[in-house]
């Protein structure tokens, strides 16, 4: 079929964003799209043949198509905002590192210095962006990258803590189910010996619509580099340290973010007993303590270990 033959099929912003460095598109109802990079599409396609247990925790991929006004690709996936009716997104970009294997020397530099600027070199985690539904205004609140990178690691607590802040009260209930999945997400990357998550966007995602909530934690596409798209070579002017070992930065991250999590559920829980105590009217619901299957994958991981490599 020729260009002129194709259905034409027009591109929306997408109003759901709330990091990154390119403006994503809607194209349907469930499937946004962004400008290719060939990285990230190989990254897609690895994952499918080599690591298959990842595939839950990343937005269906869809394939590739060309955008005729830009004559660009643009890879197509699945919006995992798309059946949500207030989305409320946190982008957290994970790891101790970011500069990919063929990074350049300025590259290199620049992405270390904004890792101890920020959270992401004392964490492991930044926040890139995020927004929240506030039911008192029924309106988003936004946070941008530049935010983010101003948060001091005395106060990311407080800032996972606003995510999950409704303007009302604080949604402890979708903190058991977002800890489930990231436990689960860190036994997966724990087997991956080899790969690297530099720069990639985790993204934690609820409905702040009161009637629908439910949540997902989903795994954005990141950069996954392995091969020089161009010449199928390995190119690694900037090897990771212990190639054999899984992404400890990453691991390190999810670590953090967890026990993030735990002590807002743990605060939230004594808080709740005291008012009640306090308050014969009181009518919020207890919280019971946490369950903690699935944390001690984090001990496995870290308690032979005293470093994060990456
Ligand atoms: N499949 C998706 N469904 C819904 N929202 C998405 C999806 N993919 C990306 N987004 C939104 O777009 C933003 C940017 O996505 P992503 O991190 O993939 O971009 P990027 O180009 O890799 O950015 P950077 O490398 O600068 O982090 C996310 O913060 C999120 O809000
Ligand atoms: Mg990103």
């Amino acid at each position: 079929m020729s260009e002129e033959q194709l259905p034409h099929i027009p591109l929306r912003p997408f109003r759901n964003q709330v990091g990154g460095h390119s403006a994503i598109y809607k194209f349907t109802r469930q499937a946004v799209c962004k400008p290719l990079v060939s990285r990230e599409n190989l990254f897609y396609e690895a994952v499918e043949r080599e690591a298959p247990p990842l595939l839950d925790f990343i937005p269906r991929y869809l394939g590739v198509m060309l955008v005729s006004y830009r004559r660009d690709n643009f890879i197509l996936m699945e919006d995992l905002t798309g059946r949500l009716k207030h989305p409320c997104v946190m982008d957290v970009k994970m790891g101790t590192r970011q500069y990919g294997l063929d990074a350049t020397y300025a590259k290199k530099k620049s992405q270390r210095a904004k890792c101890k600027k920020t959270t992401s070199a004392e964490l492991g985690v930044r926040v890139c962006g995020m927004q929240v539904w506030n039911h008192a205004t029924q309106s988003y609140v936004t946070q941008d990258k530049y935010r983010g990178r101003n948060i001091k690691p005395a106060q990311f607590d407080s800032v996972i803590e606003s995510f999950l802040f409704d303007g009302e009260r604080l949604l402890a209930y979708q903190i058991p189910v977002l800890l489930q999945k990231l436990y689960a997400l860190a036994r997966i990357i724990n087997r991956l010996k080899g790969f690297r998550f530099y720069g990639c966007s985790l993204l934690l995602i609820y409905d702040g619509d009161k009637e629908s909530q439910e949540d997902k934690t989903q795994k954005a596409p990141g950069y996954h580099t392995d091969v020089d798209p161009e010449s199928g070579l390995l190119y690694a002017r900037f090897p990771p340290h212990y190639p054999d070992e899984p992404d400890r930065g990453f691991l390190f991250g999810l670590k953090k973010l967890t026990e993030s999590l735990e002590g807002l559920w743990n605060r939230e829980r004594i808080r709740r007993i005291k008012a009640a105590r306090d308050d014969p009217e009181f009518s919020q619901t207890q919280l019971a303590p946490l369950p903690t299957d699935g944390k001690e994958i984090f001990d496995e991981i870290f308690s032979e270990l005293g470093y994060v490599s990456t």
